[in-house]
C-alpha cells in the first residue's frame, strides 16, 4: 500500500510521510507542515450527506451563443498562435527564461491592443515605471494608449482594476505578486497559487482578459505549481537560445484554438519583428552541403516549418562518450542509435555524438526521427546528402518507417523554398508530389543502403 504522503512543503509543494526540518525537494528550511484534511484519516465515512442542494440547469450540446469576441493584435505571428487574436475575458500564461524578451514582447502586444481600441494596463512587478517607460520609448511606442503601473499587492492591483474596468491587464510576473492574505513569500506556491486564481476569477468575472508572465525554473516548468497551468486558459511559451536572435512563442494549450501553434520573432535592437517566412530564415545560413546537414520538412502547429538538423560523430577520448543535443529529445536520439545500431548495423561505441537543431528551434515530432538518422549516418560516414533533397519521417523500433502527418503540406513548403526532392516514408495514397521526386523508403536499413550504400563498409 502506498504510503499516505501526511506532510507538505509550503515553499514548493512536495509531498513527504514524515515531518522534517528541511525539504527535501527546494531544501527551505521549516516549511514542512502537516496536512490536515482527508490525506491523512483517508476518505471520511460519512458521505456528502442527506442535505441537497439546489438544481442545476442542464442543457443539450447545442449551443446558439455566438464565438467569443477577439480582438487582432495585427501581428500574425502574435495573433496565429492565440488562435485567431485575444478572446475577451481570457486568462492567459506567458512563460520564459529570464531575459528572452517576454516584457518586451508583452509592452508591444499591450500597445498593439490599445491601438486596436482595448483598454490596457501594464503592471510591472519587477521593473519601476521609468524602466518600462524607456524601454517603451525604445521600442517607439512611449505614444501608445498604455496606462502603466508598478505595484505587487494584488489587493491595490485588483481594486485599481475594478474601478479602471480594463479589457486587458498584463502581469509582470506573476511571481512578483503578494497576496496579503497569504502568509508566505512572494513567488512560492502558495503566492503563485492565489495571485493566479485571484486573477484568473477577477477576469472572468469582469470581463477583463488577463496576460500573466511565469518565470521558467531551471527544469524547464513554470516555476509554481502545475496549477497554474490548469487554471488558465491558455498557456505560452517564449522560446529560443538566448545567443540567437530568433524567439518562438509557442502555444502549449489553448482553449480557444489549436495547440502547439508557432510565431516566430527576431529580437532586434528596436524589439520583436515579426519573421513571416520562418523556414527561409531557418535555412539562410545553410552553405554548401555538408556531411552530417540534414533540411528536415517539419510541421509546426498548423504551418509546415523546414529546418536544418546538425550532427558531429567524432572518436570520444572517453571512456563513456558524449552524447548532447540542443533542440530535440535527448531519450529519442538514444533510441535512433539504438535501432541504427541494431537494425542497420551502424554503431555508435567509442564515438561522441553531437545533434543540433540550427537557429535555436526545438522541435519534437517524432516526424523528425529520419531527418536525425540521415544526419547520423551522414556525419559518420563522412558522406553530405544532396543539397535540393528535404528528409522527414518516423522511425519505429524494428526500423520500419511509418508515414507522417500532413505529408502534402511538407512537400508543398519544400517545393516552395526550391528543393526538387523528397526522402520519406511511404506516402498515404493520393499524396501530390508538388513537382517533387518523392523516394519513398520502407525501413531505416533500407533507406541507409540506398542513400549511403556506396561509402559502406
Ligand atoms: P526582456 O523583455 O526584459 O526579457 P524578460 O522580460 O523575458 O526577462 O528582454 C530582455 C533582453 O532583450 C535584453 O537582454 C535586451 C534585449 N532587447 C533587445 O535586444 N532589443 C530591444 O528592443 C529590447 C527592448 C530588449
Ligand atoms: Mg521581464
Amino acid at each position: 500500500m502506498a504510503k499516505d504522503l501526511a506532510f507538505t512543503c509550503s515553499v514548493c509543494g512536495a509531498a513527504t510521510s514524515k515531518w522534517s526540518g528541511k525539504c527535501e525537494a527546494c531544501g527551505a528550511w521549516n516549511t514542512i507542515h502537516e496536512d490536515t484534511g482527508l490525506s491523512v484519516a483517508g476518505p471520511k465515512k460519512t458521505s456528502i450527506g442527506g442535505r441537497r442542494g439546489k438544481t442545476l440547469a442542464l442543457t443539450d450540446l447545442a449551443t446558439q451563443e455566438a464565438a467569443p469576441p477577439r480582438t487582432l493584435a495585427g501581428v500574425d505571428e502574435l495573433d496565429r498562435v492565440l488562435g485567431g487574436g485575444l478572446v475577451k475575458a481570457s486568462a492567459l500564461l506567458v512563460g520564459g527564461d529570464p531575459g528572452i524578451g517576454k516584457s518586451t514582447l508583452l509592452l508591444q502586444a499591450a500597445a498593439r491592443f490599445g491601438r486596436n481600441g482595448l483598454k490596457v494596463i501594464y503592471v510591472s512587478g519587477e521593473e519601476s515605471n521609468a524602466q518600462v517607460q524607456m524601454r517603451a520609448r525604445r521600442l517607439g511606442l512611449d505614444k501608445s494608449p498604455v496606462m502603466l503601473a508598478s505595484d505587487t499587492n494584488l489587493r491595490d492591483i485588483l481594486t485599481t482594476l475594478e474601478q479602471e474596468k480594463p479589457d486587458l491587464t498584463i502581469i509582470d510576473s506573476i511571481q512578483t505578486m503578494w497576496a496579503d492574505h497569504v502568509d508566505s513569500a512572494p513567488g512560492s506556491v502558495s503566492q503563485v497559487r492565489t495571485c493566479a486564481h485571484e486573477l484568473t476569477t477577477f477576469a472572468k468575472t469582469h470581463d477583463m482578459s488577463v496576460i500573466m508572465v511565469g518565470h521558467v525554473t531551471k527544469e524547464g516548468a513554470i516555476a509554481g505549481p502545475r496549477v497554474v497551468e490548469h487554471m488558465v486558459d491558455t498557456v505560452l511559451y517564449f522560446e529560443g537560445e538566448r545567443g540567437h536572435q530568433f524567439r518562438i512563442l509557442r502555444s502549449v494549450k489553448n482553449r480557444f484554438g489549436p495547440a502547439d501553434e508557432i510565431g516566430v520573432f527576431e529580437m532586434t535592437g528596436k524589439g520583436l519583428a515579426e519573421v513571416r517566412n520562418p523556414s527561409a530564415l531557418f535555412l539562410s545560413e545553410r552553405g554548401e552541403p555538408a556531411a552530417g546537414s540534414v533540411v528536415f520538412a517539419g510541421i509546426e502547429g498548423t504551418r509546415p516549418v523546414l529546418c536544418e538538423i546538425q550532427a558531429l560523430v567524432a572518436p570520444s577520448p572517453h571512456s563513456q562518450p558524449r552524447r548532447s543535443v540542443v533542440g530535440w529529445d535527448i531519450g529519442r536520439l538514444a533510441m535512433i542509435m539504438a535501432v541504427l545500431e541494431s537494425r542497420c548495423g551502424v554503431p555508435f561505441t567509442g564515438l561522441d555524438v553531437y545533434l543540433n537543431v540550427a537557429g535555436g528551434l526545438r522541435i519534437s515530432e517524432p516526424a523528425a526521427d529520419l531527418a536525425v538518422a540521415a544526419a547520423l549516418v551522414s556525419a559518420r560516414e563522412d558522406a553530405a546528402l544532396p543539397k535540393e533533397a528535404v528528409i522527414f519521417g518516423e522511425i519505429s523500433l524494428s526500423g520500419a518507417l511509418r508515414p507522417v502527418i500532413q505529408t502534402e503540406n511538407r512537400l508543398k513548403e519544400a517545393q516552395k523554398l526550391g528543393f526538387t526532392s523528397a526522402i520519406m516514408p511511404r506516402a498515404p495514397k493520393g499524396t501530390g508530389a508538388n513537382g517533387l521526386d518523392l523516394r519513398e523508403m520502407q525501413d531505416l536499413a533500407g533507406f541507409v543502403e540506398q542513400v549511403f550504400g556506396a561509402r559502406q563498409g
